[in-house]
């Protein structure tokens, strides 16, 4: 009988050392999508998805600047952030909801809002229950868009000792971390991202994303813009410096408040203490400068849009701050066939990428020197 309970107890001993092994031996991702990524979060992590926004009968949240991916067709957004979930899923070992987590938020909001102090909290759990889940491996945090200065901020919100023992890398797909032109155009002229005019009236898409603490915090900045005149109307230029003169000449009432309330808050910042690896696309038209031309009805005539050098979505100046992280230990660019802003998460040399890391295979050591040529793929 004595022999019995030992040798179950031997048996039991082996079965949970032999999971915990298993767990242990991947290391974990959590993925921060950026606007409107928050309908990801159905998928894996069920408690912590605040709404369906971009499921709403209105309409309203889906049109924001970047939200093109909730519209055409209403689950684009699902699919695309689907591909890099499934193309980790092969890898073995690697299991939804245990080491490929997501942490979706309230895209509306930014991190100095009450809503964002929560979300920050949230997401420190999660990272600690990540680690623990995966017998105390540490995470790679893959952010998109608007999710990596959301996790700058998060890295900043912590301490070099937390950082240390829970994050063993951040990969940062297509940051927004300077801005971007197009939130100019949402704010003055709404953004319709190219639906027709006749089903969506861009005035009426103006009023959210006027509204929206986001979209001011994703306005270019002006200590990397300086005075690129961003807006050309009759009676004026605007730059990035000019933007409560903008707001007050064009009649948004919030404009000052919303942009004073953000714009102490960095989008990026050079020493956030873990290993970065940047991807981005570039040599896509993107949306640099708007003309008004003699209109009288400015701003609510649509421009004649100049485009830049970027993603299609976001400027490359704003995308190559990137480099300048002095922790950063990879930096590649894509260019060409799906190389936008949205398509990047489709590429398959990005999921390779991004697998290869995960299984140790490109990862870095702490003392090599970030790479900051143009490597493309
Ligand atoms: C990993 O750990 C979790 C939670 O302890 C468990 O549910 C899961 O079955 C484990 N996975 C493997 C592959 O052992
Ligand atoms: C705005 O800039 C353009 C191009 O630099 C210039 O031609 C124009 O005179 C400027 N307009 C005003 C009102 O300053």
């Amino acid at each position: 009988m004595e022999q019995m309970i030992l040798t179950l107890i031997a048996a039991l001993l082996v079965t949970s050392a032999a999971s915990i092994q298993e767990n242990s031996t991947v290391t974990p991702v959590i993925l921060i999508p950026g606007i409107c990524g928050s309908q990801i979060d159905g998928w894996y992590v069920k408690d912590s998805a605040p709404h369906y926004y971009c499921q709403k009968d209105s309409g309203g949240w889906t049109l924001l600047w970047l939200c093109i991916d909730c519209m055409i067709p209403p689950h684009h957004f699902v699919v695309q952030f689907e591909k890099l979930i499934v193309g980790l899923e092969k890898l073995p070992g690697y299991q939804r909801g245990i080491s490929i987590r997501g942490a979706p938020y309230d895209f509306r909001y930014t991190p100095n809002t009450k809503v964002g102090q929560q979300y920050m909290i949230k997401l420190r759990y999660l990272i600690e229950e990540t680690y623990e889940l995966n017998g105390n491996t540490r995470v790679v945090l893959v952010a998109h868009s608007m999710g990596n200065p959301v996790t700058v901020r998060f890295l900043k919100s912590v301490t070099e000792e937390w950082k240390e023992k829970y994050i063993e890398g951040y990969v940062a797909l297509a940051g927004v971390f300077g801005g971007a032109a197009k939130a100019i155009r949402s704010l003055l002229s709404g953004e319709t991202e190219g639906m027709p005019q006749i089903i969506v009236d861009p005035l009426t898409m103006r009023e959210f994303e006027r509204t929206s603490p986001s979209v001011y915090w994703l306005l270019p900045n002006p200590q990397l813009f300086g005075d690129t005149p961003f807006v050309f109307s009759h009676d004026r230029n605007y730059s990035a410096h000019d933007y409560k003169a903008l707001f007050e000449d064009v009649d948004i009432p919030q404009g000052p408040e919303m942009y004073d309330f953000i714009k102490d808050l960095p989008q990026f910042d050079r020493e956030i203490g873990v290993d970065v690896y940047c991807i981005h696309g570039k040599d896509q038209e993107t949306p640099f400068q708007f003309q008004y031309g003699d209109n009288s009805k400015f701003p609510d005539n649509q421009p004649t849009t100049l485009s830049g050098d970027g993603d299609g979505t976001v400027n490359i100046q704003s995308l190559e701050l990137c480099k300048e992280f002095t922790t950063l230990r990879d930096y590649k660019t894509v260019t060409g066939f799906l190389a936008t802003h949205l398509e990047i998460l489709q590429r398959k040399d990005v999921i390779q990428y991004i697998a290869d890391l995960l299984t140790k295979k490109n990862l870095k050591k702490n003392n090599d020197i970030g790479r900051k040529g143009d490597l493309v793929f």
